[in-house]
């Protein structure tokens, strides 16, 4: 993890069910944090296609769909693995500290 980063606490984990992205608002951004088991990851809250909200898209095989149009992108990386090649989301790390779940963001 880069230490480049300024993390911002978004809440406690118990507050994500299991399968559940939320929303969150760091600054200026809007950031769909997901959680899978024990895992967070982030990715901006916009689909790289039109601007859909990615929150409130589905999980399947370790990527989110959204909900728009289908487009899906791996939560490890933002890559498009269904979609045009090339499709990218941005993502975010993710980390739990002192209980928190906090988001780095460059
Ligand atoms: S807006 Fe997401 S696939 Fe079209």
């Amino acid at each position: 993890m880069s230490d480049d980063l300024r993390w911002s606490q978004v809440g406690l984990p118990e507050e994500w069910k299991d399968g559940q992205g939320r929303v969150v608002n760091i600054g200026a951004r809007r950031i769909a944090v997901f959680r899978t088991g024990d895992r967070f990851r982030a990715l901006k809250d916009a689909c790289p296609h039109a601007g859909v909200s990615l929150a409130s898209g589905y999980l399947q095989d370790d990527c989110i769909v959204c909900p728009a149009h289908a487009w899906a992108f791996s939560l490890d990386d933002g890559h498009c693995t269904m979609g045009p090649s090339g499709a990218q989301a941005a993502c975010y790390q993710v980390r739990i500290q002192d209980g928190k779940v906090e988001v780095g963001v460059p």
